[in-house]
């Protein structure tokens, strides 16, 4: 079996490399800009100061601030019709993993035609879409270096999972002066997405040395330093090491793929419209319990990374303290313990399981899973 490795072009990191963004767009040919991000980062200021520092680049710009927390296919169409109405030719994200996805969205159906509903599942493009630069402002989704791309079917309430190379932004900024701004909840719901994608890529049976080496890295950090940016958010050390350890993460998840936790993630994300790295925290320890027959070194190898003392240990116990560290951290960060808290019914796990074994990101999961072992993760996660 062959293997790529997918990664955009450029990835600026560190203080202030957001001043960057006006000479990126410009070296990628733009005159106009479409800045996609949502109404808070907009009333906070951000997309003007990105709007200046384009302008001081001699890029012009519109502002499209419809992205919403789980972006739909109708924000893609919004999004499209005021890029086409202003002639742009090229589009800056600014935001989280929302940002980033509608941007995507928009930009697909500007390179290739159609609905962004007819580019579910892998590859699906045939066209280029235009260039893109992504500015994050979170520390976990990863979405600005990914080929991933998640945006809610409004008639079926369905996450669609649209998987394509072209989607990769050709430039990522990640300047961890922006993500000090973080509120503390949404600091630790993003830090855990951050982990899940490097647990998930760790145990993926389609891992390589590569991810391994990035997704290790990636969950030694979180574990070191998570706790300190949820604590104090204007920690810069914190916060800086977040931003390499959520890049690290999107760099293991982004070619080794994702599993079981975030299939079911996005089934409870377009159920309920509950936020993704919540969604991921919660099922993570239950779904990896599942998994840990798949290969219990792993597991070793990750509670190793977290801090934990194994060596004295038997493999399999080794393995548990993967789980128990996960779970721990997860309840110092102030993560609700169990879906419960979020209102999620038991009426509706068939269909959500059913949705979550067709979605893209459960093709890679260690260990192959029935209806009812899916129906049980849920159960267990209540
Ligand atoms: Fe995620």
């Amino acid at each position: 079996m062959s293997y790529s490795f997918f990664m955009p072009t450029v990835n600026l990191m560190g203080a202030g490399c957001v001043k960057e963004v006006g000479n990126r767009a410009r070296t990628l040919g733009a005159k106009k800009a479409l800045i996609v991000t949502d109404k808070d980062l907009s009333k906070l200021g951000l997309a003007d100061m990105i709007a200046g520092l384009l302008k001081e680049a001699d890029v012009k710009s519109v502002i499209f601030d419809g992205a919403i927390p789980n972006p739909t296919d109708l924000n893609v169409a919004d999004g499209e019709k005021i890029y086409k109405e202003n002639k742009c030719d090229i589009i800056v994200s600014l935001g989280g993993g929302s940002s980033h996805d509608c941007a995507k969205g928009i930009g697909l159906v500007i390179g290739n035609g159609g609905n962004i509903r007819d580019f579910a599942g892998v590859d699906k493009s045939s066209k280029p879409m235009p260039p893109m630069v992504a500015v994050n402002t979170t520390s976990g989704t990863a979405s600005e270096i990914t080929r991933f791309c998640i945006i809610t079917n409004t008639d079926t309430k369905v996450k669609m999972a649209i998987v394509d190379w072209r989607v990769t932004p050709q430039v990522s900024i990640n300047d961890p002066e922006i993500m000090a701004k973080m509120p503390r909840g949404l600091t630790a719901a993003t830090g855990m997405d951050a982990l899940t994608h490097a647990v998930e890529a760790y145990v993926s049976t389609i891992a390589t040395p590569v991810t391994d080496a990035c997704a290790l890295k990636a969950i030694e950090l979180i574990s070191k330093y998570l706790r300190s940016a949820v604590a104090y958010g204007d920690n810069m050390e914190a916060r800086d090491a977040m931003t390499y350890a959520q890049l690290l993460a999107g760099m293991a998840f982004n070619n080794a793929s994702l599993g079981y936790v975030h299939a079911m993630a996005h089934q409870l994300g377009g159920f309920y419209d509950l936020p993704h790295g919540v969604c991921n925290a919660i099922l993570l320890p239950h779904v990896q319990r599942f998994n840990l027959i798949s290969n219990p070194q792993r597991f070793v190898d990750m509670a190793k990374a977290m801090g934990e003392k194994v060596d004295h240990l038997s493999v399999r116990e080794g393995a548990e303290k993967a789980l128990t560290a996960i779970q721990q951290l997860s309840a110092d960060i102030a993560i609700p313990a169990g879906l419960t808290q979020l209102n999620v019914e038991e009426k509706d796990f068939e269909v959500m399981a059913k949705n979550a074994m067709v979605d893209a990101c459960s093709f890679t999961n260690p260990v192959t899973a029935k209806l009812e072992d899916v129906i049980n993760m849920f159960k267990s996660a209540m």
